[in-house]
């Protein structure tokens, strides 16, 4: 692809080698108009073995993503909800050209109770809408179920994908250490001719893309305070007979996402400003018993054969034999919402664009966030004069 106007590409490089910052690279190189550069600590190529190592945890949240595709917008937020419709959109289209992409379109469940039951916004937007009747629920509390059209991906397969893919349309993914600061990430920028150069450049002419989620809290020029860990403690076990994905949202969240590959993520807890990376055994206990109640696949047995109080402990113990690790990954929530944001570096006059803070909706959202991006790097490319600080929202 558009190999022959490498000298007309812009340099761009992303700080960040999560789903949002591949997902942002992939459409600025895809664009022809940019030669970009991927620059993280953690990178999903050429294995992902670092993925779960106990120093990668708290700075890369992607690999431990569940993952599915669960509209999490609130009623007034019509952005966010364009962004994960998009998504939604652009994930079905990637598992019907790409098999290899580990995405698969499944039934989606949501289970609540009614008092506190408000029809999420994608009910109205998304195929194959139904309204369980009562008959058919789990028992013990949830009075409301709705099925929909959805997908699912196994995570760690999916992020390194697309960096193949990334790569493939001739992106650069480069290693670095911890960057302590941002005029640190300079020093890969490429060279507007030579995209995958080793020179260092002093950074003229480059746009800088800011992904690196949780670390925006500790790079030193402009600690993010508002950004904080939403831990999630999930349970990994082998279950083939599982293919749909199941939530509920009664006083706890419980979610059932099978990979695809006869794994099932059990999950899972949401706990803001804590960064432990110790599983609980009482997690365990309450993630293993909720889920066998909302899921009775999980162990083999019909949709239909209920969970009760003399039968929870033998059906627990069965689930527990499946389980094939447990992890904790940490997501990276900020205050306020996701920042994409057109702003400037301390040092130089160079641009900046923000795109980190997605909490646990990164995926969901990946791809109307990166066009997002792309819209602000264009805006920035285009200004003749030197950027001044901006503060742009984007509206894709
Ligand atoms: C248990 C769990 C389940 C989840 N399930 C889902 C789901 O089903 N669907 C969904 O959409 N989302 C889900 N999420 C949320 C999702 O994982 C995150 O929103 C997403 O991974 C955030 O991606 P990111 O690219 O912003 O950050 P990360 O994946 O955290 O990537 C950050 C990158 O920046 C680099 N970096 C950071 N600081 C520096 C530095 N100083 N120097 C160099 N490199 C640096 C890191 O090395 C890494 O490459 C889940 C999360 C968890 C924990
Ligand atoms: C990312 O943004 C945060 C918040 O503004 C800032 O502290 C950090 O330096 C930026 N990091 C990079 C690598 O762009
Ligand atoms: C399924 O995928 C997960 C995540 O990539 C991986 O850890 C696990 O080993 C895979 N299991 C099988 C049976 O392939
Ligand atoms: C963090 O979570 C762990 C594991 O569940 C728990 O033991 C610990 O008490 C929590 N810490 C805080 C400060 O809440
Ligand atoms: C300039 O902005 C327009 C949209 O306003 C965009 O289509 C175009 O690609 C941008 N140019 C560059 C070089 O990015």
């Amino acid at each position: 692809m558009n190999t022959n106007a490498k000298q007309h590409q812009t340099p761009i490089i992303v700080v960040g080698a999560g789903i949002v910052g591949i997902t942002t690279a992939y459409v600025l190189q895809a664009s022809g108009k940019y030669a970009v550069t991927v620059v993280a600590e953690y990178l999903p190529l050429p294995t992902l073995s670092d993925a779960y190592t106990t120093s990668a945890a708290p700075a890369w949240a992607s690999p431990f993503a569940g993952g599915n595709w669960h509209g999490y917008a609130k009623l007034d937020q019509t952005d966010l909800q364009q962004k994960e419709l998009f998504t939604l959109h652009m994930l079905q289209k990637l598992c019907d050209l790409y098999p290899d992409s580990s995405i698969k379109r499944v039934k989606g469940y949501e289970y609540r109770k009614a008092a506190d039951y408000i029809e999420p916004y994608f009910i109205r937007h998304i195929s194959g809408v139904r309204y369980i009747p009562t008959s058919e629920l789990p028992p013990q509390g949830i009075d409301v179920g709705v099925e929909f059209d959805t997908v699912v991906f196994n995570a760690p397969e999916y992020l390194a994908w697309l960096a193949r893919k990334f790569v493939a349309i001739g992106g650069v993914l480069r290693q670095s250490t911890r960057l302590s600061s941002l005029s640190d990430a300079l020093k890969y920028a490429p060279t507007p001719s030579s995209p995958s150069s080793n020179e260092n450049n002093n950074g003229a002419g480059v746009v800088v893309v800011n992904c690196t989620g949780l670390g925006s809290r500790y790079l030193v020029d402009v600690a993010d305070a508002a950004v904080t860990p939403a831990r999630g403690h999930v349970v990994l076990v082998r279950s083939p007979e599982c293919q749909d994905v199941t939530v509920s949202d009664e006083s706890e969240w419980f979610y059932v996402i099978p990979r695809g590959n006869g794994t099932v993520i059990l999950g899972g807890t949401y706990d803001i400003g804590n960064w432990s990376q110790t599983t609980n055994p009482d997690t365990t206990t309450r993630i293993l018993q909720n889920t066998i109640r909302l899921c009775p696949q999980l162990i083999g047995e019909p949709a239909t054969s209920h969970t009760t109080a003399q039968n929870i402990d033998d059906r627990v113990a069965k689930l527990r034999e499946r389980i094939v690790s447990e992890h904790v990954g940490f997501r990276p929530m900020r205050v306020g919402g996701v920042r994409l944001e057109l702003s400037q570096l301390d040092v130089g006059n160079v641009p900046v664009v923000h795109n980190y803070g997605h909490g646990g909706y990164g995926y969901q959202s990946s791809w109307g966030y990166a066009y997002g991006a792309m819209r602000l790097v264009d805006q920035a490319v285009n200004s003749s004069c030197s950027v001044g600080p901006k503060h742009t929202q984007s509206k894709l």
